[in-house]
């Protein structure tokens, strides 16, 4: 797919801007801070409904105006259709497709799609767990739209458990006075909550797990491969998946196995038994995919805190580039990949290694603060960035 015309209004620093686009490769050359990024974000808002700078929409919206819209023309298959997004910070996004307003926003996902690399993605590598989880999970509702609804999903009966376990602490803490007390009836009920919330718990995290482990099953050749293409075959990229449910099903998840999803059903309800008293104690949830992680490689050490710089930035691309190639070969047509800022990182072998892989992509949407980092193969179309204004240079 690609998309033939983006529109923006009040979206970061540009108060109105029209880009008429074309498939293949595009090429957005300016200055730092002229609007580069913001552009390739809105491109990857309207596709994933949230940006890989901010966790928050405010930001999004330009200083002083009241919301932020995006209007995306897409074309896959021939067929065009207009994807519009409202972004109202502290109230309901609103979002219509064609000319229908959608009951909710996240009904748009799966319109657009994308793959986009940033700067930011070198947290993938260096950063906290939650951002390998993040990149799962995105990447799994890129595939399948319907897993936004079992995110949100888990987050909330994840916050029902934790506030339950706060809130029963005292009735459940073993040698506490309220326990020691014994308020059977009170405790009988107080158990009776607990388990009712680690069915609902069990159910959805189970199905996220499980999904989450396919795609990873799915996504590793073409990780390895991406990276050897990268870095010339300076290195195995490899991930395995850390699981917090308790040691056996953890360590045949991470040998590689994807358990049944009844299987991980009953391991999160063993898992649950075990850490109870610690739950208690703390009042967290300790067990489920939220406390997962991804663990990545390079040969046999971790990419974290010892890969390079230019490798940890190239083990990031090589996770995006998988992604990519997943969604292209599952979707029957390719995803806009977005490359922003990401020539200025590699050395020469790479920066023209990284540009014959994505020569074939339907469209490339590529930002540069210098136009010579971008091998002349991948230039394309330039457009011009300088103080939110978008201009094509001639051809
Ligand atoms: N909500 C907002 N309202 C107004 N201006 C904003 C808003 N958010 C960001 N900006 C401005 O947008 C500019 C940053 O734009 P952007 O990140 O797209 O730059 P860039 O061209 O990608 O630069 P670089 O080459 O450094 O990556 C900054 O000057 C910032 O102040
Ligand atoms: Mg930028």
């Amino acid at each position: 797919m690609f998309l033939r015309h983006l529109s923006l209004v009040d979206f970061r620093s540009y108060p109105s801007a029209e880009v008429e686009l074309e498939p293949g490769i595009t090429t957005f050359v300016g200055l730092n801070g002229q609007g580069k990024t913001n552009l390739v974000e809105a491109v990857g808002y309207v596709a994933g409904l949230s940006s890989h700078r901010v966790s928050q929409d405010a930001p999004l919206v330009r200083a002083g105006a009241q919301q932020a819209i995006i209007r995306a023309a897409v074309v896959r298959d021939g067929r065009e259709q207009l994807v519009e997004l409202e972004i109202n910070p502290g109230r309901a996004n609103r979002a219509r497709l064609g000319r229908s307003p959608l009951t909710r926003p996240r009904d748009v996902l799966g319109t657009v799609r994308t793959v986009l690399f940033a700067p930011e993605d070198l947290a993938l590598v260096k950063g906290d767990p939650s951002e390998r989880r993040r990149f799962l999970d995105e990447l799994l509702i890129a595939r399948q739209p319907r897993w936004a609804a079992a995110r949100s999903d888990y987050d909330k009966i994840l916050k029902q458990r934790n506030a339950l376990l706060k809130s029963a602490m005292p009735v459940l803490r073993k040698g506490s006075r309220r326990r020691t007390d014994r308020d059977p009836e009170e405790l009988e009920r107080a158990l009776h909550t607990l388990d009712v919330w680690n069915g609902h718990l069990a159910e959805v995290g189970s199905s996220l797990l499980y999904a989450r482990l396919r795609l990873l099953r799915d996504l590793l050749p073409y990780l390895a491969k991406a990276y050897d293409e990268v870095s010339a075959g300076r290195g195995a990229a490899q991930a395995t998946y850390r699981s917090s449910l308790h040691e056996e099903v953890a360590t045949q998840i991470a040998g590689g196995d994807v358990p049944e999803q009844d299987a991980l059903r009953q391991a999160m309800h063993a898992s649950f038994e075990q850490v109870r008293e610690q739950e208690v104690e703390r009042g967290v949830t300790l067990v489920g995919p939220h406390r997962d992680d991804l663990v990545l490689q390079l040969g046999d050490l971790p990419a974290k805190g010892y890969a390079s710089h230019g490798e940890s930035w190239s083990f990031a691309l090589g996770l995006r580039l998988a992604a990519f190639q997943l969604l292209r070969s599952d979707l029957g047509t390719d995803p806009v990949l977005v490359l922003d800022d990401v020539f200025a990182e590699l050395d020469a072998g790479r920066r023209e290694r990284l540009a014959a892989m994505v020569g074939d992509a339907e469209q490339v949407l590529v930002t540069a603060a210098v136009a010579d980092d971008v091998p002349a193969t991948l230039t394309g179309r330039t457009f011009h960035v300088t103080l939110g204004e978008v201009s094509r240079e001639p051809d």
